[in-house]
């Protein structure tokens, strides 16, 4: 395993220790997630009852793998704790997400769970959130006009494609991926995108984190507010 990919299992380790018996769980997408659904199909194969909702297809393979039993929302409307990665953490406890495309359904995820916890290696805590080009997912009806309107706001912004593709979420949306440098204000900033036809959500997450775990190669570190 290499520095990176320790870092990411040391964290996943330590969040798995806030899930109980019984617990009706959100679970995240991303690398570092992939680490938290080994530790808890471990947990699970020792006895821990839980049941999850995935947040991406990838995330509902990898419960498949592990063995981590899932839920969709017509059985569960409320969920115990959500626990998902994220791309930056600024003080606040304010995220940019949806690096890997899927941040439509942790949003929906995350507003549905009593906790939000997010799992983090140190290379993600930033001052300032803005330096990671905040994602945005886009109806593909009219994107042109979307992307406009969002460059009006005073970023750069690329249309996500994989491969020469346009990236496509699980959804079937598009991801423009905006450049605003430095977020002075990231509440106003939601504001205006969630004010923006065409927009479906974008990548700020604001005030639903409850607690971050932050792993370096000495220990977790808690963030909290
Ligand atoms: C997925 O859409 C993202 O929001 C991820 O949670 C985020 O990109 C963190 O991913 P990693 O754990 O792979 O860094």
């Amino acid at each position: 395993m290499n520095n990176s990919d320790q870092l990411k299992h040391n964290v996943a380790k330590e969040a798995v220790k806030y899930v109980k018996d019984g617990m009706k769980l959100g679970l995240g997408s991303g690398s570092t997630m992939y680490f938290f659904m080994k530790e808890l199909g471990e947990r699970v194969s020792n006895g821990l009852k839980v049941i999850g909702i995935p947040t991406s297809n990838k995330t509902a393979e990898w419960a498949k793998e592990f063995n981590v039993p899932l839920a969709d929302f017509s059985q569960i409307q409320e969920l115990d704790l959500a626990i998902d990665g994220a791309d930056e953490v600024d003080p606040n406890l304010q995220l940019i997400k949806g690096g890997g495309g899927a941040l439509l359904r942790e949003k929906v995820v995350a507003a549905a769970a009593k906790e939000f916890l997010v799992i983090a290696d140190e290379s993600k805590v930033v001052e300032n959130l803005g330096k990671f080009p905040l994602p945005i997912e886009v109806i593909p009806f009219g994107w042109e006009v979307t992307a406009n309107k969002i460059t009006a706001l005073g970023c750069e912004l690329a249309l996500r494609k994989v491969n020469d593709q346009i990236y496509i979420t699980d959804n079937g949306n598009y991801i423009l991926d905006c450049k605003f440098g430095r977020i002075q204000d990231p509440e106003k900033l939601n504001r205006e995108l969630q004010s923006i036809v065409g927009i479906v959500e974008n990548g700020l997450f604001i005030n639903i984190a409850s607690k971050v775990l932050i792993s370096n190669p000495e220990q977790v570190k808690v963030m909290e507010k």
